[in-house]
């Protein structure tokens, strides 16, 4: 739920240099999209999609119980490609070996979520939620005159919703899987799909998929039948990550 410090080139010069330790680290899975910006003066206003999540990650190790490792799955909206001084609207999957660790009241092979938002001055996050195993949730990210409203429904019923002031027009959509070592390591997780995602803009952009940038994932087309105002994919499917291979993370 940190932001995706050094994922590209382009986001580690805007974010400057990260300090390392071998524990108490974030990792990021390099198995995700990337989307944005869209052409100059255009906002995305919506985002809406569905995730079921993967299992919750195996081989994992934690050294001390008061350190605990976590896991997050999540798809965000921002106005930048990676500052540290921009919300993030990121509605969040969490994962701990000690799941009281994080108040989510899940057992420990299930995953929490709720409406989350990563602002300059700390998370602002509602109280997780159980997301029963096999269960695909629906999110949407929407911008509401100077608001952004997250709301996380299952199986047809509002579970959990936020609402915040827009700091700047959104240009970035972006999944994640974000692994904190906390005294351990987070160990494998495995692919997991992204379904029915549908971006709004806040004007037609014909080049909108020209940014639609898929990293060691298998998707189906991006495309527009509005003339570029409302913009669908089937699927994103995601591909297993080792937290622990450093071919497989960037931090
Ligand atoms: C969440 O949804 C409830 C029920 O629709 C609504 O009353 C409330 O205003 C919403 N809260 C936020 C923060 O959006
Ligand atoms: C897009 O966002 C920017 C920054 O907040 C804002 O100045 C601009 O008016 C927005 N454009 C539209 C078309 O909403
Ligand atoms: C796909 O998302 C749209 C909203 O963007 C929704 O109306 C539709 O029911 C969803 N389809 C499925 C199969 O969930
Ligand atoms: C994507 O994942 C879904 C759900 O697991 C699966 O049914 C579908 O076959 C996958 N598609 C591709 C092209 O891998």
């Amino acid at each position: 739920m940190r932001f995706l410090y050094g994922l590209f080139p382009f986001v580690a010069a805007i974010t400057g240099a990260v300090a390392t330790s071998d524990a108490d680290e974030w990792w990021f899975g390099d198995s995700l999209f990337y989307l944005g910006p869209p052409s100059s003066g255009i906002n995305i206003t919506k985002a809406t999609y569905s995730i079921l999540p993967p299992s919750v990650p195996c081989g994992y190790t934690v050294s001390n119980p008061d350190d605990e490792i976590w896991v997050a799955v999540w798809v965000g909206a921002s106005s930048t490609a990676g500052s540290d001084y921009a919300n993030l609207y990121q509605p969040v999957f969490d994962w701990s070996p000690n799941q009281e660790s994080q108040g989510c009241p899940a057992s420990e092979t299930e995953w929490c979520v709720a409406a989350s938002t990563y602002t300059p001055s700390g998370q602002i996050g509602q109280p997780y939620v159980t997301v029963p195993q096999g269960t695909t949730v629906d999110f949407e990210i929407a911008v509401v005159g100077d608001n952004v409203v997250q709301t996380v429904t299952m199986g047809g019923k509002v579970i959990s919703n936020q609402t915040e002031a827009l700091d700047s027009g959104l240009q970035y959509l972006y999944s994640s899987n974000e692994c904190y070592t906390g005294s351990g390591s987070c160990g494998t997780i495995d692919g997991y799909t992204i379904s029915n995602l549908t971006v709004t803009l806040s004007s037609a952009d014909e080049k909108f998929a020209s940014v639609m940038g898929l990293y060691d994932v298998t998707a189906s087309s991006f495309t527009s039948a509005d003339g570029g105002i409302t913009w669908h994919a089937d699927y994103i499917n995601t591909t297993v990550v080792d937290f622990d291979d450093s071919a497989e993370v960037s931090q």
